[in-house]
C-alpha cells in the first residue's frame, strides 16, 4: 500500500471509532439535550488544542456476548489540551457506547491519562457521563474503578481534579467525582446515585424519580455534592473555564495573576450594612465592593447558603473568600456550613491561595437537631481547617463576632496573620440580650420592674462588650478601621504576606474531624 493509502486507511478508521455509539446513538443523546463526549471536550478546550490518545483501544471482555461487541474507544475519550493557554488532561465518558460503562480498557485510559495529568503536575477535567461499573466485565471493572478512586486520591491537593456530571451517573461514576475537588452539574441531564430509582424500588419499596432522587438541583441545593449548577451545558463549560483562571496548575505554583483593576464599586461601603444589627443584607455586595472588576466568583451557592465562599481578584491576584451570610440563618454555622467552609479553606491553603474571611454572625446554630446531626464534629472542621492552613489569613469582623463564631471565623487564635474590625464589630462571648439575661439574672428579677431592668442591662453590656475595642485593647484586633479602607487594607496586608513561610512540625498526616 502506497503512503497516501495508508494515510486515507487511517482516516476511514479514525471516523469510523470517532462515531461512537453510531448514528442511532447519538441521535437519541442529542435528543436528549446532550451534547456528544467528543463535542464537550472540544466545547471546553481552546480551539485546535485537543488531541487524542488511546482511540483505538478495544474491550477484551467475552462473556454475556460482549465476544461479539465491538465498543469503539471502549465508551471513553482521552487526551490533552489547553483552556485559555492552560495545559489540560481531560476524558470524557461517551454514554453512546455501551452506556459509557467503565470495563477495564475504559478504566486503563482513564489512569492513563490520570497518570499523565500528576506527573506532568496539569489540571484534569473528567466528564462523567455513565452507567458505572460495567455489569458484563465483573470484578475487573470494580478494580477499574478502585484504581481511579487512588489515583483521585494520591492526586489530591496536587493538582486541581474537576468533575463534569453530564448523564445519568452511578456507582463509580459518581464516587470518583466526590474525591475530586469540584462537581459541577446541569439542569435536567446530570443525575448522580449510589444506588437508581429501580434499585431502591426493589430493595425498599420506595418509587422515586431520577431527577428527585439525584438530579443537578438536588445535588447543587440539598447534599452538597455538587458545587456548580448551570442552566445548559454551554453554560457549565463556560463555568468550568472561568474557574481555571482562578486556580494555578499545581500546589507548586501560584495562580494566574491578571493586570489589576478597580472594584467599579460606585456606592458608599458604610451604606451596605445596617444600622440595626438584627437587620441582614447580603455580604456578597460587601465581596463585589473590595475585589477587582466586582467579579466574584462563588461556589455552592445554592448549598449551605448561610456561608459565602469563591474567588475573587484583589490587584490581579486570586482571593479565596469565605463570609458569613446575613441573609441567611443570620449567617451561623452549622453542619452543613461547616463542611462548606472547611473544604473550602483547605482547597485554598493547598493551592497556594490567600483567604479572606469576612465576618459577621452570632455562632454555631443551637439545637437538636443540629446536635444529633454532629454539628460537634462538623463545627470542628473550620477550627481544624483555620489552623492548618499556612497561606495568608486575613480576618475583618463587620459585625457580630460572638463566642465560638469568633473564634472559628480565622481568629487571631486560630492563626490569622491579620485582624481588622469595623467600628460596628461586636465583639463578645455572647449576644447582649442573652448574656444580660444570665449575668444579670439577680438583678432583673429582683427589679421592679424586670424588663426595664433587662433593658439597662442589656444597653449596659452593648456599651461594655459588644464593640471591638475592647478586643483591640488586648491586641486581638490589629486595626480598627472605617468600611471604606477595607480594600486599601487588605491590599496591604496581602502584599505584606507574599513571603510568608511557616511550617507545622513534620506529620504523616492530620486527623481531621470527618
Ligand atoms: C453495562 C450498561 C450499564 C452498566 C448502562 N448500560 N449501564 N451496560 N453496565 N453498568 C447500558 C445499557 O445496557 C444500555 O445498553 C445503555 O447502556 C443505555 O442504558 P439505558 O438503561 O438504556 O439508559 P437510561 O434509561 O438512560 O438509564 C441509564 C442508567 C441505567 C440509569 C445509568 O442504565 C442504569 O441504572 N444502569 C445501571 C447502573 C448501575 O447500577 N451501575 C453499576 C454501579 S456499581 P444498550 O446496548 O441497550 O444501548 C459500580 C461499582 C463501583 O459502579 C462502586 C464504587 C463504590
Amino acid at each position: 500500500m502506497s503512503l497516501k493509502k495508508h494515510i486515507l486507511d487511517l482516516r476511514k478508521r479514525k471516523e469510523k471509532v470517532e462515531m461512537g455509539g453510531g448514528e442511532k446513538a447519538i441521535e437519541k443523546q442529542v435528543a436528549m439535550g446532550k451534547m456528544t463526549a467528543r463535542e464537550r471536550i472540544l466545547a471546553i478546550l481552546d480551539q485546535d488544542s485537543f488531541t487524542e490518545y488511546d482511540l483505538f483501544v478495544e474491550h477484551e471482555a467475552k462473556d454475556f456476548g460482549m465476544d461479539k461487541k465491538q465498543l469503539h474507544g471502549d465508551g471513553v475519550i482521552i487526551g490533552t489540551g489547553t483552556v485559555y493557554g492552560a495545559p489540560i488532561c481531560v476524558f470524557a465518558q461517551d454514554f453512546t457506547v455501551a452506556g459509557g460503562s467503565l470495563g477495564l480498557m475504559h478504566a486503563r485510559k482513564i489512569t492513563k491519562i490520570m497518570d499523565h495529568a500528576l506527573k506532568m503536575r496539569v489540571p484534569l477535567i473528567g466528564i462523567n457521563d455513565s452507567g458505572g461499573a460495567r455489569i458484563q466485565e465483573g470484578v475487573n471493572s470494580l478494580a477499574g474503578y478502585g484504581e481511579i478512586f487512588y489515583r483521585n486520591t494520591i492526586a489530591s491537593g496536587v493538582i486541581p481534579q474537576i468533575s463534569v456530571i453530564l448523564g445519568p451517573c452511578a456507582g463509580g461514576a459518581v464516587y470518583s467525582p466526590a474525591l475530586t475537588d469540584f462537581v459541577f452539574v446541569v439542569d435536567n441531564i446530570s443525575k448522580m446515585f449510589i444506588t437508581g430509582p429501580g434499585v431502591i424500588k426493589t430493595v425498599l419499596g420506595e418509587e422515586i424519580s431520577m431527577e428527585e432522587l439525584g438530579g443537578a438541583r438536588v445535588h447543587a441545593e440539598t447534599t452538597g455534592n455538587a458545587h456548580f449548577f448551570a442552566e445548559s451545558e454551554q453554560e457549565c463549560f463556560d463555568q468550568i473555564k472561568k474557574l481555571i483562571t482562578f486556580i494555578p496548575w499545581n500546589n507548586s505554583k501560584k495562580a494566574k495573576e491578571f493586570p489589576p483593576k478597580e472594584p467599579q464599586f460606585k456606592g458608599n461601603l458604610e451604606d451596605l450594612i445596617p444600622a440595626d444589627p438584627r437587620k441582614p443584607y447580603d455580604v456578597r455586595d460587601v465581596i463585589r465592593s473590595i475585589v477587582d472588576d466586582g467579579d466574584f466568583f462563588e461556589i455552592q451557592e445554592l448549598f449551605a447558603a448561610n456561608i459565602v465562599i469563591g474567588f475573587g481578584r484583589m490587584n490581579g491576584q486570586t482571593i479565596g473568600f469565605v463570609a458569613n451570610q446575613p441573609l441567611v440563618l443570620a449567617g451561623v454555622l452549622d453542619c452543613d456550613s461547616s463542611d462548606k467552609a472547611a473544604r473550602f479553606i483547605r482547597y485554598c491553603d493547598s493551592f497556594n491561595i490567600p483567604i479572606v474571611t469576612l465576618e459577621d454572625m452570632p455562632g454555631y446554630l443551637p439545637g437538636v437537631d443540629q446536635e444529633h446531626a454532629g454539628v460537634i464534629r462538623h463545627g470542628a472542621k473550620v477550627l481544624y481547617a483555620y489552623s492548618e492552613a499556612t497561606v495568608p489569613k486575613i480576618t475583618v469582623i463587620l459585625r457580630k463576632a460572638y463566642g465560638g463564631g469568633y473564634i472559628a471565623m480565622n481568629s487571631r487564635h486560630l492563626g490569622a496573620d491579620f485582624m481588622f474590625a469595623w467600628p460596628t464589630a461586636e465583639i463578645a462571648v455572647m449576644g447582649p440580650e442573652g448574656a444580660a439575661n444570665i449575668i444579670f439574672k439577680k438583678e432583673i428579677e429582683g427589679a421592679e420592674n424586670p424588663e426595664e431592668m433587662r433593658q439597662l442591662k442589656v444597653q449596659e453590656y452593648k456599651e461594655k462588650f459588644a464593640n471591638p475595642y475592647v478586643a483591640a485593647a488586648k491586641g486581638y484586633i490589629d486595626s480598627v478601621i472605617e468600611p471604606n479602607e477595607t480594600r486599601n487594607i487588605l491590599l496591604h496586608a496581602l502584599e505584606v504576606s507574599v513571603g510568608k513561610d511557616i511550617n507545622h512540625p513534620d506529620k504523616k498526616h492530620g486527623i481531621p474531624p470527618f
